[in-house]
């Protein structure tokens, strides 16, 4: 696979960087730029050998469905996101880019993602300058890799180069699409340094050696229904698999346990039962948790720690004490940790304990095991908590990370630059 550093004569070439600014954020207030800091030294390079290049990303997502009959415009868009406190705008997201870069690049901004005015802008950039591209999910053609609109996008570029590790996992117009066409067309493809530095640290928790066991998998989070397909292939690869977070209340559901008004998937009961069935023990969940009757933080609710049985009225919301230190043995004996999703609803102070406690757990095995901290909420919360340092990779993928595990190491927009 090519790299960026391997793309030789591109001064004065256009150069499209597909990068993953998927930033968390509120309106224009970003919380987070992680994944803008994780894409400079790819564009960095390009900028040094004088190419010209043009970054595009998505933000958020559109509900095109929600939109009415004949309001697909790119005002309605904006429209109807800001009303849900949501603004995707590519925009602001500009100046925190060029404060990343440095005062000297030039990075200028165009708000259309085709016609004459994308054209137009793309032309008129300098040799190391960048163009920053409203978000690609403006056009209804991104997510279903339209081939016009890819057409479209690789008509304007001499190169392509894939840094968005965490929309890797999305065959779309912008990851798939527009370096299939490239390549097609002799045109040089390559993977960007954040694209190189992910595929070998999680390279490492698909093919496991020897050395690397026992390996833990930990996981939790919210989006039970994504995730729960990950198990199976972790099964087979993983000595332990750790259940946390909003996951594990399916697992104790099955298992007969009463889980009061907490998080419940029940299209995956069967899929539950089987994967425990499987796992012959090796599947660890929380013996105890932290419950409440009100997700919402408002005065006077009550939150206990209850042990097995959740009552009627109250919900899980975090693991318990006995859970964390359950975990922490188990994690405390791993030669190579995976960890995807957090514990509790981390984002209230009252109930961080137990992704904290796993946090402590990895730091203990620092210079002792491979840890990796696959992206998205744990992400953050490792950030948040203070405890990046103690990892050898926190990802910048949340749903890649665990979809190039789950497909052994393949992901549609790395293998298409193959
Ligand atoms: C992410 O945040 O996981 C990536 O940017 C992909 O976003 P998506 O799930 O909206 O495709």
């Amino acid at each position: 696979m090519l790299t960026v550093k391997d793309l030789k004569g591109i001064e004065g070439k256009k150069v499209l960087v597909r990068v993953d600014f998927n930033v968390p954020h509120k309106g224009s207030e970003i919380s987070d730029d992680n994944r803008i800091r994780a894409a400079i030294p790819t564009i960095q390079e390009l900028l040094n050998k004088g190419a010209r290049v043009v970054l595009m990303s998505h933000l958020g997502k559109v509900d095109w469905k929600k939109l009415k009959k004949g309001e697909k415009t790119l005002e309605d868009i904006e429209g109807q996101m800001k009303k849900n406190d949501l603004a995707i705008a590519v925009e602001p997201l500009k100046a925190r880019l060029k404060e990343a870069l440095g005062r000297e690049v030039k990075v200028s901004f165009c708000k259309s993602t085709k016609g004459a005015e994308l054209k137009a802008a793309v032309a008129a950039l300098e040799d190391g300058s960048v163009l920053l591209v409203q978000n690609t999910r403006y056009e209804a053609g991104e997510e279903k890799n339209d081939p016009e609109l890819a057409k479209e996008w690789a008509s304007l570029v001499d190169a392509f180069v894939m840094d968005a590790f965490g929309s890797a996992h999305r065959a779309h117009a912008s990851t798939y699409g527009v370096p299939e066409i490239l390549k097609g067309e002799g045109k040089p493809v390559a993977i960007g340094f954040l694209v190189e530095k992910e595929v070998s640290a999680l390279s490492r928790c698909v093919e496991v050696k020897k050395e690397d066991r026992p390996y833990v998998a930990i996981l939790g989070g919210l989006k039970v229904t994504d995730k729960i397909q990950v198990i199976d292939t972790l099964l087979k690869k993983c000595d332990y698999i750790i259940i946390g977070g909003a996951m594990a209340y399916t697992f104790r559901k099955v298992l007969g346990e009463k889980i009061g008004s907490s998080f419940l998937d029940e299209s995956a009961l069967d899929y539950a039962k089987k994967c425990l069935e499987e796992a012959n023990g090796r599947i660890i969940l929380p013996v105890d948790s932290v419950i409440t009757d009100s997700f919402e933080p408002v005065e006077g609710r009550k939150v206990s720690v209850c042990d097995g049985d959740i009552p009627e009225g109250f919900e899980g919301v975090d693991i318990g004490p006995k859970s964390s230190k359950k975990f922490a043995e188990i994690i405390s004996k791993a030669k190579m940790v995976f960890w995807n999703g957090p514990m509790g609803v981390f984002e209230q102070a009252e109930f961080q304990s137990g992704t904290k406690a796993v946090c402590e757990a990895i730091r203990d095995l620092k210079g002792k095991a491979f840890t990796v901290c696959g992206g998205g909420d744990s992400a953050s919360a490792v950030k948040q908590f203070g405890y990046k340092a103690d990892f050898s990779h926190v990802s910048t993928g949340g749903g890649a990370s665990l979809e190039m595990i789950q497909n052994d190491g393949h992901l549609p927009g790395i293998d298409i630059i193959r």
